[in-house]
């Protein structure tokens, strides 16, 4: 596997909060993070079937448009008992936005309706592109029910209704630390900083 020997790079997001939790992963390898957000990158469209697919997307273009590597991601919730959607479609789900993350959780549990199965995993896609075209992919995912009424208020997006395997409380109930470590984006990242750095 190719190591990230640059010691810039860039996030492939305009996510802030995306780019604060992976700049954090940064500081220990001495490598600088911007984000296309800063460079005012251009957005280019999602339009991929997987998540691999849409982080690579982004990954690419903004390795090109910057001269940078770049670090594309991409994520979301799938359900078992729905063909694992809203997968690729979890953002776009929770349109027209109302009343928060409440409006798509409460679509996602009248659609599972009384299904004796809730299972469902959250997923993260990170692909690495270099300047040159070349890139790296890497995923990760953490598996868990879907829980109705919602409790906890961290964390973000479907965080409330998902309890991850293994535990009693959902995302939104515990601590931050508990879910950096356990999560699809968590792992993902690890296989990234264990393969590339
Ligand atoms: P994207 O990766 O920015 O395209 O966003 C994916 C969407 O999936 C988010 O808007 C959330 O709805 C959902 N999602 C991804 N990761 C998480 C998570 O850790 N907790 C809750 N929802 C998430």
């Amino acid at each position: 596997m190719r190591k990230l020997i640059e010691k810039r790079i860039v996030l492939a997001t305009h996510n802030a909060g995306k780019v604060k939790e992976m700049q954090a992963i940064f500081v220990p390898f001495g490598i600088e993070v911007l984000s296309a957000g800063d460079l005012k990158l251009t957005e280019p469209e999602e339009d991929g079937k997987t998540f691999i697919e849409n982080a690579r997307i982004k990954a690419v273009s903004a390795a090109k448009e910057s001269g940078l590597p770049a670090l594309g991601d991409d994520s979301g919730l799938c359900v078992h008992a729905l063909n694992d959607r809203p997968g690729i479609y979890s953002a776009r789900y929770n349109e027209p936005k109302k009343n928060g993350f409440m409006y798509a959780m409460e679509k996602l549990n009248e659609e599972l309706g009384n299904a004796s199965d809730r299972s469902a995993h959250f997923s993260c896609a990170l692909v690495m592109a270099w300047p040159d075209g070349e890139t790296a992919e890497f995923e990760g995912r953490v598996d868990g029910a879907l829980q109705w009424p919602v409790k906890g208020t961290n964390g973000f997006g479907y965080d409330p209704m998902f309890v991850p395997n293994g535990y009693d409380l959902s995302f939104a109930e515990l601590p931050a630390e508990v879910k950096n470590t356990i999560s699809h984006r968590a792992r993902a990242l690890k296989s990234f900083t264990d393969n590339c750095l």
